[in-house]
């Protein structure tokens, strides 16, 4: 068989991995196992990279993959569960700079005087690779707070985009037409261009919506990295590229369908400016109960009497690091013949399956598990609802409230249950900044305090004998 047979083979194979790494990672029983497809799939990616006849730098490639490895390991190791989105908008970054880069170098290394398509091929991986990099820059500083989460409304921003793309479209024409030391100037002017249309996309989207931009960016660096491909005659790069697009692309799709918005209203409304504000008084017409609080003694009588229970999770419960505890409620509650389920919102927490993978790491059993959609309908004959530090995603204002920003965003109906216990650790709003009126719900008790502290108190109530 010739090397280059080889090759092809090589990345058929690793193709298939990554595949079924993303089949695998589409459900929790099955995504360790999507996981280690897609580990075997990259190394045998780069392997066969690497012993393709054109490689020859290994002095400079195999000190570069071992800095990478090592800043990868240090990262993965230390970053908080809730830090991810901004790590994984660093790394897009880091995709749309290498497009640039790698753009660049093609242009330079001589293939500039080569075909047209090759031309094009370039000009669009350093569009998309410029503004990858500069906005995935800006929604990483918004998401670790160094930028505010604002955004930046000037007046006139739409047309000022449009301008931008325009500028770049429009100098596409030259960099065509002169191939040499002229057309690299184009490239230039456009990168420019393009990074100032990155940044200013992104200042312009409010923080509470960076996981949603932060998953559009994913979808761009996947097509930036198809787009290399065709330059760089790679077919793996260009399968790898269009699976991150595409799955990027359905990813961020999902996200705003949980939120019921969509990606044009995400992307250019400014939605989210109130991000972690404290809570209003309630308004409007309906004059709200009175806020009721629970204690522990009184939480585990209320769980010790009801017949199932749906334990709600949410970001509250991820800060807190409660899961475990969460675990051993779970476990007592069933040994004593209480049915427990869970109940998962698309969007709690602050990343897509937060929630499913703080649960198994939890091995909170999967069947018991069940998605909003599978358990609204059982809500209301369940006995007891323990919301664990989440608000967005049982308000019931999305639902009544015409005037509130989450308004038609589908919610777990908590209310509609026996009795509904949420604990947090005071009256502050979630993270789209609103009221809740279901802290006032005449069949809410509000149990505060720390999520892991208060769990870890239930249980040791339970077994000290209820
Ligand atoms: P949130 O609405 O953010 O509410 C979390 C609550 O947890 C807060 O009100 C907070 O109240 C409480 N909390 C914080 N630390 C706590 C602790 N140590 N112990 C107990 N409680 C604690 O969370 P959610 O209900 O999960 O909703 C998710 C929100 O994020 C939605 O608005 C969603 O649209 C948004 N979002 C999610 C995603 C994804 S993909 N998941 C993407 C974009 C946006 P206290 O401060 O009073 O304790």
């Amino acid at each position: 068989m010739t090397k280059d047979l080889l090759l092809a083979l090589a990345y058929i194979v690793a193709s298939v991995l990554f595949i079924a790494s993303l089949r695998g990672l589409s459900s929790q029983e099955t995504a360790r196992r999507g996981n280690i497809y897609g580990m075997v799939g990259m190394a045998l990616a780069m392997l066969a990279t690497l012993l393709h006849p054109d490689v020859a730098a290994y002095w400079a490639i195999v000190p570069a993959i071992a800095a990478g490895a090592i800043v990868g390991v240090v990262l993965a190791v230390r970053v908080a569960m809730t830090a991810m989105p901004e790590l994984v908008a660093l790394l897009h970054s880091f995709v749309g700079a290498a497009a640039v880069l790698v753009g660049f170098a093609s242009y330079l290394g001589g293939h500039h005087g080569e075909s047209g398509i090759l031309r094009a091929e370039i000009y669009i991986d350093v569009l998309i690779g410029a503004i990858t990099f500069t906005g995935s820059i800006v929604a990483f500083l918004k998401l670790r707070g160094t930028l505010g989460g604002r955004p930046l409304l000037l007046p006139a921003r739409h047309v000022l985009n449009l301008a931008l793309l325009g500028v770049c479209v429009a100098l596409a024409v030259p960099f065509g037409s002169e191939p040499g030391a002229t057309g690299v100037l184009y490239l230039g002017v456009m990168t420019a261009v393009a990074s100032v249309l990155g940044v200013h996309l992104v200042m312009a989207i409010g923080g509470a919506d960076m996981p949603v931009v932060v998953s559009l960016l994913n979808s761009y660096s996947g097509w930036t990295a198809s787009a290399a491909g065709f330059m760089l005659n790679n077919d793996l790069l260009i399968v790898t590229g269009a699976l991150v697009g595409s799955s990027g692309a359905i990813l961020s799709y999902i996200m705003c369908r949980a939120m019921n918005r969509s990606i044009v209203n995400v992307v250019f409304g400014g939605f989210g400016t109130q991000a972690g504000a404290a809570a209003p008084a309630p308004s409007g017409g309906d004059t709200p109960g009175e806020l009721q609080e629970i204690d522990v003694a009184g939480t585990v009588a209320e769980l010790l009497a009801a017949r199932s229970v749906v334990v709600v999770p949410g970001y509250g419960m991820a800060v807190a690091r409660a899961q475990h505890a969460v675990r051993d409620l779970t476990q007592l509650l069933r040994d004593r013949g209480i049915e427990v389920r869970f109940a998962i919102h698309p969007v709690a927490g602050r990343l897509p399956g937060h929630m499913n993978v703080l649960l198994a790491e939890a091995n909170i059993p999967y069947d018991i598990v069940l998605e909003m959609d599978e358990i609204n309908d059982d809500l209301p004959d369940t006995d007891v609802c323990l919301v664990v530090g989440a608000n967005d995603i049982v308000n019931p204002a999305a639902k009544t409230d015409t005037t509130s920003t989450i308004y038609g965003m589908p919610v777990l109906e908590v209310w509609e249950s026996k009795r509904t216990i949420m604990n947090k650790r005071s009256r502050a709003a979630g993270y789209a900044g609103i009221d809740n009126p279901l802290y006032y719900h005449e069949r809410t008790r509000m149990l505060f305090g720390d999520a892991r502290g208060v769990m870890e108190e239930l249980v040791t109530a339970i077994r000290a004998g209820g």
